[in-house]
């Protein structure tokens, strides 16, 4: 089997692609990714020389190129995780969005409706989405597979969009499509202009964390380990035409998950503790800022048997040990384009 994974350099798309390729090494994983901002082929070191793997540079917006790769590489199956994925980048620039995430996933939907005539029955395309499509909570209930989306910031806008094509290509076309939305994940190698990377590395180098409102926003996280694990079960199990819920049952109020994660560090720096909570600077809010996200991701549990291996607390003490163990990375990512984005996301607040 052929597999095009799109998005492979990023955050989430890396530990599927390296999950796939060390699991299966009698599939063909191809990594298609444009190598945006968020693209780190670092992140992929370890398995950049295996047989079964290779990478393409390349832009999901470009129909004829995805029409081209398609007719070379005669791909089994698409996992589509490439996105721009930065709600706080989608406030400024909707049209990039727009560009990547809905017209980039019709043009891999209109490639596979070419290119797999004949065979819509066999040709999985899995597109990973988020929880975010389904807008916010209040204080109580979850997001089941039923909530009606009612999504609020240009990115979930854009992703409640490729949600609702993919499923328009399964039924008018009949494409086999399966779609899965996920709550918030941390873990190594994510991107450090998103909470958690960001707020670790901003107490590493003692600058101030930026808590957006008061910090009473709730996020449902979950380890981008067992995400990856969800996607195989997902990929490899669910019947056509279906969606599932990816989550971890644990909501945290960014506040607290701040104020655990300076003590972590203090722990971790050998600082007196209370020091890296003194860091803590509540700015602006984002606009439009969602309250609470929270997943009930039973039906994935009861009919696939998926369930997160981690505890979180275990999961955050593991993530801040890679990404004290790994400065290099972090240096090098936050270098360059990062630094200027940096400052023009916070130096007005
Ligand atoms: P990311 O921003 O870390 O990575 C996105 C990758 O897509 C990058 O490697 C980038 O270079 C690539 N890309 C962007 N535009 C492209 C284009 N036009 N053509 C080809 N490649 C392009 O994102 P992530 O956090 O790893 O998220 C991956 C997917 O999972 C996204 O679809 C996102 O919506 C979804 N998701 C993310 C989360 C989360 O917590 N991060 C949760 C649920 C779902
Ligand atoms: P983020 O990591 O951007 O993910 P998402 O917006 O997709 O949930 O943000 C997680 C939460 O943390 C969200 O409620 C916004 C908030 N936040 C801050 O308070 N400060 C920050 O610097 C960032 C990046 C996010």
């Amino acid at each position: 089997m052929k597999i095009l994974v799109t998005g492979g350099a990023g955050f989430i798309g890396s530990h599927v692609v390296r999950r796939f390729v060390n699991t299966y090494p009698n599939y063909q994983i191809v990594n298609l990714d444009k190598l945006t901002y968020a693209g780190n082929l670092a992140n992929l070191k370890d398995i950049e020389d295996k047989p079964n793997y290779s990478f393409v540079k390349g832009d999901i917006v470009d129909a004829a190129f995805i029409d081209n790769l398609f007719a070379e590489e005669q791909f089994d199956a698409v996992i589509h995780l490439a996105a721009e994925s930065h709600v706080d980048r989608s406030i400024t620039s909707p049209l990039d969005f727009v560009m990547t995430n809905v017209v980039g996933t019709v043009n891999l939907l209109n490639a596979a409706r070419k290119h797999w005539a004949g065979k819509y029955a066999e040709n999985r395309f899995y597109h990973v989405s988020t929880d975010e499509v389904y807008g916010t909570l209040g204080e109580t209930g979850m997001f089941t597979e039923e909530t009606a989306y009612d999504p609020h910031s240009p990115y979930s806008a854009s992703k409640a969009s490729s949600d609702h094509f993919v499923r328009a290509y399964q039924d008018t076309y009949g494409i086999n499509t399966v779609i899965s939305n996920c709550s918030n994940n941390y873990g190594s190698y994510h991107f450090p202009e998103k909470l958690i990377p960001l707020a670790l590395n901003n107490i590493k180098n003692n600058k101030p964390v930026p808590v957006y409102g008061k910090g009473e926003n709730i996020r449902d996280w979950l380890w981008v380990e067992d995400h990856a694990r969800a996607i195989d079960v997902i990929f490899h199990n669910a019947k056509s035409g279906q969606t599932y819920n990816i989550g971890g049952h644990n909501e945290w109020k960014n506040i607290d998950l701040i104020r655990l994660l300076c003590k972590l560090m203090d722990q971790k720096l050998g600082r007196e503790e209370g020091t890296s909570e003194k860091l803590i600077t509540f700015v602006t809010d984002r606009a439009g800022h969602d309250l609470r996200y929270a997943i009930d991701s039973s039906k994935l549990q009861r009919e696939l048997g998926w369930a997160p291996s981690l505890q979180f607390e275990e999961g955050l003490a593991k993530t801040v040990d890679w990404y004290l163990a790994n400065e290099e990375w972090l240096d090098d990512v936050t270098s360059g384009n990062y630094q200027s984005y940096y400052e023009e996301q916070y130096d007005h607040r």
